[in-house]
């Protein structure tokens, strides 16, 4: 038998063991901590830093004799599955720096959760047979929206889930900061940082395309932070005759060059306005692959400037967590670990006003953290001289 064959014969195996599993009560040895846990989603900096905070907590609270760490394989897929990887505190040693995640990721979206897989595979009941097959006490779940989404459904369904914001967006909800944020803030800034040299001794135009299809929020912190002339960002929509007006203002000033930021999902005022099923229909007829590609062509056509594109891309996901996001993650995991002594489930450990919190799931799953348009930090940046294009 091929190799291929053998994996998938195995494979399915797997499946069918998850979902014939009878379930059984939690934990059956009461005097020992069973955590699962999983990383979902995209990748960020301090997922491994996090985790870390998690295990080094539990550790120094119940001795290394009384924890059992089951980490599940690329996302929920380890669960649903019953892929996973017994854990030591080891394997939580030396990774405070490590970018990525020791367990791996994937995307599993939310919307599919319901859906049977290929095999007719139940993903929910899989999920909850592996948990109770394992005696699990609870879930560890690191992500962002969409996997708060599914942390929230296993809540629900009766299952003890704390989860930990992670994302460069810093979109989720209940929390002042997700982490990963600030690294990729700085990659972003880093990018506009070397971008300013060409620009200025070039007198063009340069467009950098910085992560976050839905908010703004890595877009307009890397802005500011790189001086950047011009940001452009899903929540304020642009006027695209306004920023050929702020290049055209610069150039009189005696300004050659122009550095506008611009979030992946920036729109435009008239694209704005369309319906949903509009856009898509727009979108999918669409000559170009990215906002910025539009609006290099339709700038280049109003001011007659020669325009350029750098786009990071991934770059802003990896590498090491910076300073501040390993600080902020081990708090987030040492927190967390306290959830998981407590017993104090169905929650994500955030944190607002500088102080860890414990944010009940359902005020978190399904909510988007935006920049408000007349939010203090955008009049702020205005002031400086930033245009949004409005
Ligand atoms: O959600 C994090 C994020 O990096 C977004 O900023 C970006 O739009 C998206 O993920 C990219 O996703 P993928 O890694 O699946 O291409």
């Amino acid at each position: 038998m091929s190799d291929e064959k053998k994996a998938k014969k195995e494979e399915k195996a797997k499946k069918k063991e998850a979902a014939s599993l009878p379930s059984v009560k939690p934990n059956p040895k009461g005097n020992v901590k069973r955590i699962g846990m999983l990383t979902s989603g995209g990748d960020c900096q301090a997922l491994n830093a996090t985790m870390r905070g998690v295990v080094k907590s539990l550790v120094s609270i119940l001795g290394q004799d009384h924890l059992e760490i089951y980490g599940f394989l690329e996302g929920y897929k380890g669960l649903i599955y019953s892929n996973f990887r017994m854990l030591t505190s080891k394997d939580f040693s030396g990774i405070l720096t490590l970018g990525g995640t020791i367990l791996g990721t994937s995307r599993t979206p939310f919307k599919l959760m319901r859906e049977p897989d290929e095999n007719g595979l139940d993903k929910v009941e899989a999920m909850k047979h592996t948990y109770y097959k394992l005696g699990l006490d609870c879930l560890v779940i690191l992500g962002g929206n969409g996997t708060h989404k599914t942390a929230h459904l296993l809540s629900e369904e009766g299952l003890n889930v704390i989860t930990l914001p992670k994302t460069i967006d810093n979109d989720l909800w209940g929390t002042d900061i997700t982490f990963g944020f600030q690294s990729a803030v700085d990659i972003a800034t880093d990018a506009i940082d070397y971008i300013h040299t060409t620009a200025a001794s070039h007198s063009r135009v340069f467009i950098v395309e910085v992560m976050g299809h839905r908010v703004g929020w890595l877009t307009l912190n890397a802005g500011i932070a790189g001086g950047a002339d011009i940001v452009l960002i899903p929540e304020i929509p642009y006027d695209i005759e306004k920023v050929c007006e702020a290049i055209n203002k610069r150039k009189a000033r005696g300004h050659g060059f122009t550095i506008i930021a611009v979030a992946e999902g920036a729109i435009s005022k008239e694209d704005a306005a369309l319906s949903k099923k509009e856009l898509k229909a727009k979108q999918k007829k669409a000559k170009h692959t990215s906002v910025s590609f539009e609006l290099a062509e339709k700038i280049q056509e109003m001011t007659g400037q020669e325009v350029r594109i750098t786009i990071p891309g991934h770059m802003q996901r990896g590498g090491s967590p910076n300073a501040y996001d390993r600080v902020l993650s081990t708090r987030l995991g040492a927190a967390a670990a306290e959830a998981i002594m407590d017993e104090d489930y169905g929650c994500m450990i955030g944190i607002q006003e500088r102080e860890t919190v414990r944010v009940p799931l359902t005020e978190v799953a399904g909510k988007l953290k935006m920049i408000q348009p007349d939010a203090r930090i955008i009049r702020e940046a205005e002031l400086t001289g930033i245009s949004f294009g409005v």
